[in-house]
This record gives structure tokens, sequence and C-alpha cells, in this order.
């Protein structure tokens, strides 16, 4: 015991900022879990240990009463304080592997193969792995030309705080508690009237599920009518966010090629219909284009005979600068095959984390017990500002005057590009959204150019990201929406000497 207090008061730091009381319990805890003081051993009395630390018997005291109460110790009334067993039972556990730091010199075990269909070797997943290796997401989320992102310093927050303080004030315990499944009715209310005018979707408040985006949507859709190991088609190029998703949950990506009419599966896809189909038919991402209506009507049709899902990500269509938003494809389905998923990241600010499905009649009651069983969805408050939101008329009115200031935005960009390349870079897709496709000469390596671009302050994302198989073309996806008028000459100047350097060969000047 004389070696425990010694040990004990070479530790303990009295002019340490951690209490007293704090160290010595920590240090008797690591002493029972080391095997410093063996199962049996008899601790010294708080007499004793007070004495020989020179702390009050009190603290001594209180530190045993919580090795009790956590079980490193017994206390019989009279005999004393003793080490209790808490041995990991070697039976229950199996062989003792070594630890990390046990093992240092030894040789390295192989790397766990890349896509090994066996279990993997380190502490990962072979799909988390899979996921990390092949992640989109940036680290930088704003500023010229990151594309995707809205104006989120034009969002009328005066307005929403305004609406947010008048809710506080007469909070009822039901905004305050877990979404009931689906997520507070008067937002899907406000929600199925602005769908039915805004992009025809055909739903009642009903078929309205409350997520927290386009990728909760995707996820909980897949986990309901997709098993590990299902197909599902998805445009080529595409959105990797969503690919990610969908691979997360063990699905099998088969890319489809897309064309000026959208997507364009060739014989082979068609003899093997998959289990669901990815679509941004009113603008597809990244490239552009709209779906054709005969190529609508042939994937609704193509759906309803083999029983595949359509996914329809809606994410940006009202955004359209020279005609109309265009109907959704949900609003032409017959069939009941259609999930179609949208979120209000683009149309007032990404980090709200608000974003809706629309799910087939039938099937609404197992996706609002769905999304509450698996997410134990909340939020109650802001989406009852939301609703309130929409409801006076302040998303119309907001979307309207983005749209006017993101299409300025996208012609001083194009003018831009003019000015540099004059008509040999091609600006694609540019119809719609918050950003539109540069492209490169074939011979230039997008990836390489986005690398620079970024460490010279500027963001753009390589279409290369984008494609699952042989990237079929070169080009930058460049957002406008977030860059100050002033900014885009500028911006895009720094960019231009990039693309000269290294898809030009130029030196700078
Ligand atoms: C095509 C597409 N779908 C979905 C999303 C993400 O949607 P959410 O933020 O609602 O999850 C994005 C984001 O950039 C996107 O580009």
């Amino acid at each position: 015991m004389v070696i425990l207090s010694d040990w004990l008061a070479a530790q303990i730091d009295k002019t340490d900022a951690e209490p007293v009381y704090r160290q010595l319990l920590s240090l008797m805890q690591q002493a029972i879990l080391s095997g410093r003081l063996a199962p049996g051993a008899k601790l010294p009395s708080s007499r004793t240990l007070a004495g020989d630390l020179g702390i009050a018997r009190n603290t001594v005291l209180h530190v045993y009463d919580q090795l009790s109460a956590e079980g490193y110790v017994l206390s019989t009334t009279g005999s004393g304080t003793y080490v209790a067993d808490t041995r990991p039972d070697t039976a229950a556990v199996g062989p003792r592997a070594p630890r990390a730091t046990e093992d240092a010199d030894a040789p390295a075990a192989p790397a766990a193969p890349a896509a090994p269909s066996s279990c993997p070797r380190g502490d990962m997943s072979v799909r988390g792995q899979r996921l990390i290796d092949e992640a989109g997401v940036s680290a930088r989320q704003w500023g010229a030309f990151m594309p995707g992102v809205p104006d989120v310093a034009e969002f009328p927050a005066r307005t929403w705080s305004r609406l947010q303080s008048r809710l506080w004030k007469s909070a009822s315990h039901d905004l305050l508690t877990y979404a009931p499944g689906g997520g507070y009715r008067p937002l899907r209310r406000a929600l199925s009237d602005y769908l039915r005018v805004a992009r025809s979707v055909r739903c009642s408040p009903d078929q309205i599920i409350i997520t927290t985006g386009i990728h909760q949507s995707i996820d909980l859709t897949v986990r309901l009518l997709a098993d590990h190991g299902d197909r599902a088609w998805v445009e080529e190029p595409c959105y990797w966010g969503a690919r990610s998703v969908l691979q997360a949950s063990g699905i099998k990506l088969a890319p489809i090629p897309v064309d000026a009419e959208g997507l364009n599966p060739r014989d082979p896809d068609l003899r093997h219909p998959p289990r669901m189909a990815l679509v941004t038919p009113s603008h597809q991402y990244p490239l552009g284009m709209v779906m054709s209506l005969a190529r609508r009507r042939t994937l609704l049709e193509y759906a309803r005979q083999h029983k595949v899902w359509i996914i329809e990500d809606d994410y940006d269509s009202e955004f359209r600068y020279g005609s109309r938003p265009l109907a959704s494809l949900q609003g032409l389905d017959e069939s009941d095959r259609v999930i179609y998923v949208g979120s209000l990241g683009k149309l007032l600010f990404p980090g709200l984390r608000i974003g809706y499905m629309v799910v087939p009649e039938r099937l609404a009651a197992t996706f609002r017990t769905a999304v509450a069983e698996l997410y134990r969805e909340g939020q109650l408050m802001q989406q009852a500002v939301l609703a309130e939101f929409i409801m006076d008329g302040y998303l119309t009115s907001h979307v309207r005057r983005m749209r006017t200031l993101y299409g300025e935005r996208r012609q001083l960009l194009i003018d831009a590009v003019t000015r540099h390349f004059g008509d040999a870079l091609p600006v694609m897709g540019d119809e719609a959204g918050l950003h539109f496709v540069l492209g490169l000469p074939e011979s230039s390596d997008d990836r390489e150019i986005a690398a620079a671009a970024y460490d010279a302050g500027v963001i753009v994302r390589p279409l290369a990201s984008y494609y699952l198989g042989k990237q079929q073309r070169k080009g930058l996806l460049t957002g406008y929406a977030c860059v100050p008028h002033e900014n885009i000459d500028p911006a895009f100047a720094t960019l231009a000497r990039v693309i000269e350097r290294h898809a030009f060969g130029k030196r700078a000047a």
C-alpha cells in the first residue's frame, strides 16, 4: 500500500486547475483498469491515504464512494474497501486481440482491398470506406464560383426573424416535441399548394413528407423501396452526393448516358430493368439539359411495365431564365411510380436543411412512419416559420427577386467568358439553375485546373467528379448565384489565368 500512496503522491499536482478529487478518482480508476491494483486488493483506509497524500479525509471518502458507485471497488462495513474483479470474461469476449500500441513494430497488415466482397480488416466497413474514398464534399461552401449555392446574403432574414419571434412568443408544446410522422401539417399543406401551382405536381398534403433535404429523401426512399444489392440507374454524369447516398445503402449503380433530350438508355440497359432510376428531368445535373416530353413518357411507361421506382430530383428548376419553369415528371405519372424530391436549400439557404418528398398516396402512411422511426424528426419551429413564410407569399416573391438577380449574374459571367475566350470555350447548360458548365479543351485536365483555381482562391468543380465511368467531356461547373455582381469580373480574371496556363499552356504576363 505504501507503493500505491507513493505512486499517487507522485502523480497528484495540487497546483493543477483540476481539483484533487478529480485527479485522485481518475488515478485510482487507471490503477484498477491497468491491474496496478489487482482484484481483491485491499485499499488503505481513507484516514491513512489522506494522511499519506496530505489531503482532506473527506476527499478520499468521496473518491471511495464514487469508485464504489461505479463498480470499481466493493466496500464492506467494518472490514474495508476491496478492488472488485472487473476483468472482461474471456470466454464471452474470445481471444485477446493485440492493441494498436502493442504491435507497433509488427509488420503492417496488408491494406484492405478497395472493394472486396469479404469483410474489411480495418475499422471501416467496405461501404463506409468507399463513401470516404469517393466523397466529393468540399471544405469551402461559399465564394466565387461555388456551384449550386444561392446568395444567402439576399435572404430576407428580418422577415424570417419576425415570423420566428412571433411563433416563439406563443410556442405551444406541439411545436417543441418530435415532429409527427411527415412533418408540420400546415407546412405540408402550404407546400402542396405551392408545388401544384409552381411545379404541376399532383399531390395532397398527406402525400408530402418533410425531410432534412434531398439527401435524406433519397436515403429514406432507398431504405423503404430497395434492398441491398438492387440496381439503380443514375444519369451519367450525375450529382455525386446522391450517388454516395445510394451506394452507402448497398445499391449498385448503373450509369445511363444523357444526350440533348436527357436520359437515354440503350438496349442492353433496357433489357435489365433496375429497381429504381434517379433522374433530374427539369434540369439535368450537372449538364443542364431538359428531358424531352417523349423521353419522359417513355421512362414513365417503362417504369410502369417493369415496376421501376423513379426518383425525380427537382432541386433548382424554379430558376429558369428564358422561359417559365417546366412541369414536373411526377405530374405526368399515371401509375404512381414517381417519388418526387425537392429542397428549400437552393430557394432560401442551404443551412436551413428542410426538404420535402411527394410519395404516391398508397405509400404515404408507410413513409410517415418510417421518417419518424428512422430519423426522429424535429425542427417543428423552423417548419412552422417556413409554413408562414410560404403562406404569406414571401417564398414566391423571394424566388422571383432571386431569379432576376441570378439572371443578371449569369449574363455578367457569360460576358466575362466571352471577353476572355471568345468562342473557344463553350458555355453549356446556362438556361436554368445556379451554375453552368464551362467547357474545356478535350486535352485538358479539369481536375488539375479546378485544384489550381482553388489554390488561387476560386472554387469550381471539375466535370470529372460527376462521371461514374469514362469521362465524356471536360469542363468546370461554375456557379454565379452567390457572387455579387462586382466580384464576377475580378474572380473570373483569376480563373481565366489558371485556365490559360493549364489548358492553353500560356504563361502569366
Ligand atoms: C442535383 C442535386 N440534388 C440534390 C442536392 C442536395 O440537396 P439537399 O441539400 O436538399 O440535400 C444538390 C446539391 O447541390 C444537387 O446538386
